[in-house]
């Protein structure tokens, strides 16, 4: 972190949703501590109490948050109506909710692969979908949490496959269609994100996160600061000509498998 770049948030409020934990939770941080007023969402209560703990603790005095599934949007739009009526307005909007598991199609229910589509896709529809008409203003950053699934097949993970290339897709239709009001719409793909719900899952074991590892290009996992730092760009001047982009932070995950290369 020595030489990470700092940026300065200060008065721009957020609404992030599945910010509770994980990678989302450091975005929300890192925002925190940069200035801004956030406002978090998920499921659990108990998780988005202790978020706001920590966002208060990180200097987001006013920070907030609500319990909401991303999959109804009569819950999200009164979640988006709180945050804007404490802060008046909203200038960025993280849809980072997902869920995953290793699952056969062959062997997953409907209702499991539905689950996955609802939480990934529908969900990041319904928070930005409801978050827009209070950040309809030129300046406003939507960064959906996307991953490699979408564009290329893995084993086990038809549901997220889905889900996430879905993702990728709505993120570029509504930044061709919210573009003229000013407003970008962007994601980030995320590699493999060490010490992660997502990656203790998909690599539960020393022997999988070895090879995982061996076939990435830069043949390290990526840290939550990684995505944070990569959240905050997007969501500063620096990026005001940014939109539609699907934004890759994932160690050269897509390129291929690198196991077999070898050093200069
Ligand atoms: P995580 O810690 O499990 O975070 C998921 C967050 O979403 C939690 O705050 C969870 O809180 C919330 N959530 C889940 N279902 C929800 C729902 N129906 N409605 C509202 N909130 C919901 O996961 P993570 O590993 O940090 O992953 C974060 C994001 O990065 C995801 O979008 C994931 O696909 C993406 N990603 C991760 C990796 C990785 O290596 N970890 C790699 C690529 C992409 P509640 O349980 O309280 O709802
Ligand atoms: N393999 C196969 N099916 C599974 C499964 C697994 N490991 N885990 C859950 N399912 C199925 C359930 O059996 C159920 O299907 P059914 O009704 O036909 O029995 C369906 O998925 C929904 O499960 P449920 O537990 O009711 O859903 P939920 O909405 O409470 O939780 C999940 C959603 C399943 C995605 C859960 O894993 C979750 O909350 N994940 C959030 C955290 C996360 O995944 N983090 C990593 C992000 S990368």
């Amino acid at each position: 972190m020595a030489n990470a770049p700092t940026y300065d948030m200060k008065g721009k409020t957020c609404f992030m949703s599945g910010a509770t934990s994980g990678i989302n939770e450091q975005i929300a941080r890192r925002f925190a501590e940069a200035g801004a007023k956030v406002f978090v969402v998920s499921r659990s209560i108990e998780k988005v109490e202790a978020t706001v703990a920590m966002l208060k603790e990180a200097g987001a005095e006013d920070a907030a948050g609500q319990s909401v599934d991303a999959r109804s949007y009569p819950d999200v739009e009164a979640a988006v109506q709180a945050c804007a009526e404490k802060f008046g307005k909203i200038d960025m909007c993280l849809a980072g909710q997902a869920g995953n598991f290793p699952a056969g199609a062959a062997q997953m229910s409907a209702n499991a692969f539905k689950s996955v589509v609802d939480i990934d896709l529908l969900g990041t529809f319904n928070v930005f979908r409801a978050a827009v008409h209070e950040a309809n203003r030129p300046g406003a950053s939507f960064i959906a949490i996307t991953a490699p699934q979408a564009t290329q097949p893995w084993l086990f993970q038809s549901h997220v496959c889905a889900a996430k290339a879905g993702v990728n897709m709505l993120v570029k239709c509504l930044a061709m269609e919210w573009g003229v009001s000013g407003v970008r719409v962007n994601a980030i793909s995320p590699g493999p994100i060490d010490g992660t719900e997502g990656m203790d899952r998909l690599a539960p074991n020393e022997e999988m996160r070895e090879k995982y590892r061996q076939a990435l290009a830069l043949k390290e996992f990526g840290n939550r600061d990684d995505i944070a730092d990569a959240a905050l760009w997007l969501t500063s001047q620096g990026a005001d000509y940014v939109t539609g982009t699907i934004l890759e932070v994932e160690g050269g995950t897509t390129l291929g498998d690198a196991t077999l290369s070898m050093k200069l």
